[in-house]
């Protein structure tokens, strides 16, 4: 079993534990029991998760509250599943005391974590996450929020975990590409905060496909340790903590671009790439670290090139309208080399000039794939 632990400042319990082994699932339930004695738990969870099995694994007989979100996905990440959630644990006659436990991917964790946020003003919410998303990346953080009608995440409140579990083993039932679009978070980790994880990464790329469990275990416990500590050191997304933004500012005009037909994965592999090319033009780059990151990408079937149907205008229209842009235009994370981001008087966003990133989504388009 590896083990870390998070402190966050300022929050009241001070600190949770992540918890990291494979196979586990079916004996967690007595542990949870034994380390949040007094709380009632509620599950949340959805309907793939239960029909691979994973919520018969958690709970075996035991006859626990669980409310299942169907349709799986972020279709149902909206108020109204949260609201039906909430109602579910008034009907259960539960209290300030409720413990909520999340069992499924990022969408699970962000609904969960949401309603366990403002129920009753706020409850604990443990994390159990099964994808290589939440693993890597959402149930590690304390950002949850469900999505309004205009836009992702509109509806948000700060909750960190009161302990997170995860169970490498969960991976091994989850689609393809699922699997291999969260780990361009992982790759992303590693560019920001540690070469020697990239390495990791570069060697063992073929085991973690093959989602051999030992590997995957070592690749959540590098993810825990590098998002974990930045959300320690920035809680709130102050200054630090948007350097996990890395090639998200065009990842996310080019999935959103794409009418969401590409993962999210998929395109922030294409927004790291443009950061590279960005870095390239700004005379920042290594000479063949944009060839690695490539190399990766391309064993993880992800995209390095832009979609050919996506206009160059629309992506620039949706990078102005980011929710981070000053005088519409959002400052980029950049590396000076892999695992240091660049930092500029303090600062970890830095500007880069509309033309330059004009051009380099130009060049975007016509990279040899
Ligand atoms: N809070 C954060 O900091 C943060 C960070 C990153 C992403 N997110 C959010 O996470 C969401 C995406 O998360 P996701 O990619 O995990 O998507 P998801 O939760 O929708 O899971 C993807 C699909 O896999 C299924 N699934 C989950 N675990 C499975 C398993 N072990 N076996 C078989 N099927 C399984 C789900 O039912 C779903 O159909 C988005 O809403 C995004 O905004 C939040
Ligand atoms: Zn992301």
């Amino acid at each position: 079993m590896l083990e870390l632990e998070v402190t966050i400042p300022a929050v009241e319990s001070g600190s949770y534990k992540i918890k990291i082994s494979s196979g586990y699932l079916d004996s967690l339930w007595p542990q949870i029991q034994a380390d949040f004695n007094r709380s009632n738990k509620f599950v949340v969870t959805d309907e793939n998760v239960v029909s691979a099995g994973h919520l018969q694994k958690l709970l075996g007989q035991r006859d626990i509250p669980t409310f299942v979100i169907s349709p799986a996905g972020e279709t149902s990440k909206n108020i109204n599943t949260a609201a039906s959630i909430i109602e579910a644990m008034e009907k259960a006659y539960l209290g300030r005391d409720t413990l909520v436990v999340a069992l499924g991917g990022g969408t699970v964790g962000d609904i969960a974590g949401f309603a366990a946020a403002v129920f009753k003003r706020g409850v604990g919410v443990v994390q159990i996450p099964t994808t290589t998303v939440a693993q890597a990346d959402s149930a590690i953080g304390g950002k949850t929020g469900v999505d309004s009608k205009l836009s992702k995440n509109a509806f948000g409140a700060f909750r960190h975990p009161t302990a997170v579990y995860i169970d490498a083993a969960t991976l091994t039932t989850l689609d393809d590409r699922e699997f291999r679009a969260g780990l361009v978070e992982s790759v992303k980790h590693a560019l920001i905060a540690d070469e020697e994880y990239f390495v990791f990464l570069e060697n063992n790329l073929d085991a973690i496909l093959e989602r051999k469990l030992d590997v995957l275990e070592k690749t959540a416990y590098f993810n825990c340790k590098i998002k974990g500590g930045v959300v320690a050191a920035d809680p709130t997304e102050q200054n630090k903590r948007r350097m996990l933004n890395y090639g998200h500012t065009v990842g996310h005009s080019v999935e959103q671009a794409s009418g969401f037909a590409l993962l999210h994965g998929e395109a922030v592999a294409i927004g790291i790439i443009a950061a590279g090319l960005i870095e390239f033009e700004l005379g920042m780059a290594e000479s063949d670290r944009l060839e690695k990151i490539r190399k990766i990408f391309k064993k993880l079937g992800v995209p390095v090139t832009l979609p050919p149907n996506l206009a160059k205008d629309t992506l620039i229209n949706t990078i102005k309208r980011d929710k981070k842009a000053i005088n519409k235009w959002p400052r980029f994370i950049l590396i000076d080399k892999i695992g240091q981001v660049h930092c500029e008087d303090g600062q970890w966003a830095v500007e880069v000039e509309k033309e330059l990133v004009e051009k380099v989504l130009d060049k975007l388009c016509t990279e040899k794939k």
